[in-house]
């Protein structure tokens, strides 16, 4: 069976698209077999970026590890059970074909609530969300008192999250390994950065997730996009010397693949 990985994070633009691709990327080109899902159906960032890739390689006759991206399949109204909702019925059958031929599914998640990302998150064997370093951000994962930075209680998304680790439960299903993975780090802003730090490890404990050592804020991880590669692939691509911040980035990459301590997978990039 295929190890379930979600990114998730109901705050747009938080990086889920981007963390998505590389992440699949290692996997692939560690010799994994990826399969991948986008469930922002409209903006389809993920696998806009896989197409870009498949578009590159044909352009210039490479052949690089990618992983299997597969669209949604339309829901065929013969299939459904009475009752049964759409977009479930859509998104059970696409993990279910890749269940057969993949070791990770990796599926993206919209930067908003809906139905499907819902569902999703209760697949998730481990749970990726990255978050912007900002306590805008943070809002929907807890709610802290403004003179002690003490966290007063959970918000929207982590009680999201917890729903989805009670449906699991009851199904008899592995608690959700859930990361939370910080990016977008500054170098100038110490103080910020020290402060969302000590607030997500309050909380790491109160609501049960790991925290990420993260990615710094790097041009690297957005310049790549029409060509669909990622900095794993800058090799490929001819560049022969990395510069200082491509070989640091890369070493987050690494950092957070080993975090996730994903089963039968040893960092070898
Ligand atoms: N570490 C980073 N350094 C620099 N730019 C980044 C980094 N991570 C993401 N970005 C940029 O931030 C923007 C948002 O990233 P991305 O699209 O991956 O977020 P998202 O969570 O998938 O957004 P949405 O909620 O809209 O789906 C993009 O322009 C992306 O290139
Ligand atoms: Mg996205």
């Amino acid at each position: 069976m295929a190890h379930i990985i979600v990114v998730g994070n109901e705050k747009g633009g938080s990086g889920k698209s981007t963390t998505s691709m590389h992440l699949a990327t290692a996997l692939a080109r560690m010799g994994h077999k990826v399969g991948g899902l986008d469930l922002d159906l409209r903006q389809r960032s993920f696998g806009r970026y896989v197409e870009n890739r498949r578009a590159y390689m044909a352009r210039e006759g490479l052949d690089l590890p990618t992983p299997d991206y597969r669209e949604l399949p339309e829901a065929d109204a013969a299939h459904l059970a009475p009752g049964e909702n759409p977009y479930d019925h859509r998104l059970s059958t696409a993990v279910a074909d890749l269940d057969q031929v993949c070791d990770f599914v990796i599926i993206d998640c919209p930067g908003s609530h809906t139905r499907l990302s819902q569902v999703a998150h209760s697949l998730a064997d481990t749970l990726i969300t990255p978050l912007n370093d900002s306590f805008i951000d943070f809002d929907l994962l807890a709610r802290i008192d403004p003179e002690t930075s003490k966290v007063t209680g959970p918000s929207i998304y982590s009680e999201m999250v917890w729903s989805a680790r009670q449906l699991r439960a009851r199904a008899g299903l592995k608690p959700i390994d859930w990361i939370v993975l910080r990016n977008r780090m500054g170098a100038q802003q110490a103080h910020n950065k020290r402060k969302v730090g000590a607030a997500l490890d309050q909380l790491s404990k109160r609501i049960g997730f790991r925290v990420a050592p993260g990615f710094s804020e790097r041009v690297i991880f957005r310049e790549l996009f029409p060509r669909g590669m990622t900095l794993l692939d800058l090799r490929d691509l001819g560049v022969e010397n990395l510069n200082i911040s491509n070989v640091a980035a890369r070493q987050e990459l690494r950092d957070l693949v080993k975090t996730l301590e994903l089963p039968g997978v040893t960092v070898d990039f």
